[in-house]
């Protein structure tokens, strides 16, 4: 059955793969809206992701061309998921504070009640360990959130370790059965 899928989309270098993912859902009949943060547009840009989930893609707070009601707000109404893939050090630390500051970071706060929340990090294998990620990413358990990844193995920042993203077939299979 068709669902509303969030896709926050972070300033990782990993960024292009959630095109992919994009697509993905998009053929498994879900309605996908991608929200880019300003930084996750420094390495892809908006347009595979319109093309590819066949909707807008929200990129600012301030992008209204969709009727009176906020686009952040909307979305974070009818979501069924937030998926945030990739998910840098930095979202996971805005999102376990509340922070607030672009369309992502309020949509996580807006979301309604029975939405899930998935999140797929990449990053440094450092940054991943460090202890002011590990214990953003225990707030976020704790409060509902569910994690696929990262994986093991040689990092685009040309280190081996944690920290690539989780492949994203497998991320688009764990949202199917999230969803089901
Ligand atoms: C080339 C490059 C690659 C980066 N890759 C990552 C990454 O994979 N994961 C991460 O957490 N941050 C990465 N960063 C740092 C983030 O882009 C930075 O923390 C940014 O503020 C994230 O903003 P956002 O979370 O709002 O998208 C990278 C930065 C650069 C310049």
């Amino acid at each position: 059955m068709s669902k509303n899928i969030v896709l926050g989309v972070t300033g990782s270098i990993a960024a292009h793969r959630a095109a992919d993912l994009a697509s993905l859902l998009t053929k498994a009949g879900h309605c996908v809206r991608a929200v880019m943060t300003a930084d996750a547009q420094r390495f892809i840009t908006p347009l595979p992701f319109k093309t590819l989930s066949r909707n807008p893609v929200i990129i600012n707070l301030y992008d209204e061309e969709e009727g009176w009601k906020p686009a952040h707000i909307r979305l974070a109404d009818e979501a069924d998921l937030l998926l945030i893939a990739p998910a840098t050090a930095n979202i996971l630390a805005k999102l376990s504070h509340g922070i607030a500051d672009d369309a992502l970071t309020c949509i996580a706060l807006a979301l309604n009640d029975r939405a899930r929340t998935l999140i797929a990090p990449a990053m440094n294998g450092r940054m991943w360990s460090h202890p002011a990620t590990q214990a953003n990413v225990a707030i976020l358990e704790q409060r509902g959130a569910e994690f696929i990844g990262p994986e093991k193995g040689l990092l685009s920042c040309g280190y081996e370790g944690i920290g690539r993203l989780w492949p994203v077939d497998q991320i688009a299979q764990r949202v199917t059965s999230l969803l089901s």
